[in-house]
């Protein structure tokens, strides 16, 4: 089988465990039939506008574009310019949906149009934003369709994740080194069973950090999805995630310890696809991971303090225990746990500016966000979001939880990006080579093959600018000593890095 096909192949296989394509044809009728029924005869069929209604698409919106601002004119229309008050015959589930309708193709972009098999050209021009141009640089290619992460070493070399494969080193040159040995890997192969590993989303390798002392102490931080391999049959072909760290001395991988284990219990034969799996470090000796839902449901287990699932963890940087974590002294809580209610957060981040924890996760349908993490905070998955369900359905499972939203205490997200671009990961900027985006987020996304610039200050959103449009599915953001921007790029014929470079 070819690249393409294979990575097609497994991403096709690791949605449909998911069964998201089904859900999603399901629901086209959902969102596009309520348009078509109430909107289309003023608006046209393609949102492209009538003389009894203004084009929704390829123009701005005088009321305002996000789903809220939309939402708002549909309820209340605008009596005295031919716009009709829906508040009354619709319900709110059936405006949201409306909202999120417009919303995305406003913006171009479908859910499940996942863009993996798009052809892929980097532009050779110079791309001008508002505040600085820059070209892109082709630094490696022809890696494996489905990397995860990179870090940048001192050197100029690279480490390398990916999610089938396992760590390896890209030099100078380009070229990726054989897996280092010793090091855990994404091998199907491992687990001896053509039903579990790779092909079901199981056991993948995700992200790899240098701590930051790195250059005196050599450790190189690697969380993954473990297979549990060395447990009882009963847990074979589980999988959960894990943090190690070790060093790579002569290439090869040693001195591994393990920082972060669930208990076997947690493991499951859920997708690593939501699992999260990022990583960061404050500067005060501590290690953050990201882990996503990985419980037998997408919704199962995340406001359970007991449980690993839809949780940032905190460990002291050699896997001991903080005395101070929010939940450290619940007995029923794990004691790593910082944050809660978290769906699928794809990026993890520390301000060292500020002292601050961000974190971005992809939301159902609508719904991704940028959140800033304080400790103990509740952030709200699966009881409520902005977005919905893919099938159409308001996010409430509070309901089967036996849980109350109105009862709790839940943190809302900083931005709120809807459509949902699908965020990945994220640096904030410090570097010198783009002095205007200092302190800015630089966000990548997966089905919007978009590059964002996020400022926020004081807890606000107060710019978004979208810095490159529609290039690939952005999985990983660096940056470098001199500030030149590293983006991981996933791509079925071979993903590659690039690298931003002020022109
Ligand atoms: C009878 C014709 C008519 C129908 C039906 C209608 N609209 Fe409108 N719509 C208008 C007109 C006219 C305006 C411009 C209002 C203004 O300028 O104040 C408008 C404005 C809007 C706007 C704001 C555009 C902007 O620039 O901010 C949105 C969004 C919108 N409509 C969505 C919808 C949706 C969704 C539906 C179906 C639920 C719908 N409309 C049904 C006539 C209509």
């Amino acid at each position: 089988m070819n690249k393409t096909a294979r990575g097609l192949l497994i991403l096709t296989t690791v949605v449909s465990v998911n069964v998201l394509l089904f859900l999603w044809i399901m629901s086209q009728d959902k969102f596009s039939a309520p348009y078509q029924e109430n909107c289309s005869s003023c608006h046209g069929d393609t949102l492209t506008g009538t003389p009894l209604g203004p084009a929704l698409v390829g123009t701005d919106l005088q009321y305002g574009d996000s789903v809220t601002d939309i939402s708002r004119i549909i309820r209340d229309g605008s009596l005295k310019n031919g716009m009709p008050a829906f508040a009354a015959t619709l319900d709110d589930t059936v405006v949201q949906r409306l909202a999120i309708y417009v919303a995305e193709q406003r913006a171009g972009f479908r859910q499940f149009d996942l863009k993996i098999g798009q052809s892929l050209s980097i532009p050779v021009e110079a791309i001008t934003t508002e505040l600085h141009s820059f070209r892109l640089e082709t630094v490696a290619t022809d890696l494996d369709p489905l990397p995860f992460s990179i870090a940048l070493l001192p050197d100029g070399r690279m480490l390398l994740t990916e999610r089938g494969r396992g760590l390896s080193i890209v030099g100078i040159n380009g070229q990726r080194s054989t897996l280092i040995p010793g090091a855990p890997t994404g091998y199907d192969d491992a687990i001896g069973s053509p039903f579990v590993g790779l092909r079901m989303g199981l056991g993948w390798m995700m992200d790899v950090a240098l701590h930051p002392d790195y250059a005196t102490n050599g450790w190189i931080y690697l969380q993954y999805g473990d297979r549990c391999s060395s447990c009882e049959l009963k847990y074979k072909g589980f999988s959960m995630n894990k943090l190690v760290r070790g060093r790579i001395v002569e290439g090869h991988w040693v001195n591994e310890e393990t920082i972060w284990q669930a208990d076997r219990n947690a493991y499951t034969k859920s997708s690593d696809m939501g699992a999260g799996g990022r990583i960061a470090f404050d500067d005060n000796g501590h290690v953050f991971i990201s882990v996503g839902f990985k419980g037998p449901t997408n919704y199962t287990g995340v406001q359970d303090l007991a449980m690993p699932w839809g949780k940032i963890h905190r460990m002291i940087d050699d896997g001991s225990m903080p005395p101070d974590n929010p939940f450290v002294d619940k007995p029923e809580a794990l004691g790593s746990i910082w944050t809660y209610g978290h769906r699928s957060p794809q990026g993890l981040e520390f301000n060292y500016k500020t002292g601050q924890l961000w974190s971005t996760e992809m939301g159902p349908r609508g719904g991704d966000e940028v959140n800033l993490l304080l400790a103990g905070l509740n952030y709200g998955w699966p009881l409520v979001s902005r977005g919905l369900n893919y099938d159409g359905t308001p996010v409430d499972y509070g309901k089967l939880l036996g849980l109350s939203s109105d009862t709790m205490d839940i943190e809302q997200p900083i931005v709120d990006l809807t459509p949902s671009p699908a965020v990945s990961s994220f640096i904030i900027y410090t570097g010198s080579a783009f002095p205007g985006w200092q302190q800015h987020m630089v966000v990548g996304s997966l089905k919007a093959t978009s590059l964002y610039r996020i400022v926020v200050e004081n807890g606000v959103l107060i710019h978004q600018e979208t810095l490159i449009h529609g290039l690939a599915r952005i999985r990983d953001v660096e940056a470098d000593a001199k500030g030149l921007i590293y983006l991981l790029l996933e791509h079925a014929d071979g993903s590659l890095i690039v690298r931003m470079v002020p022109e």
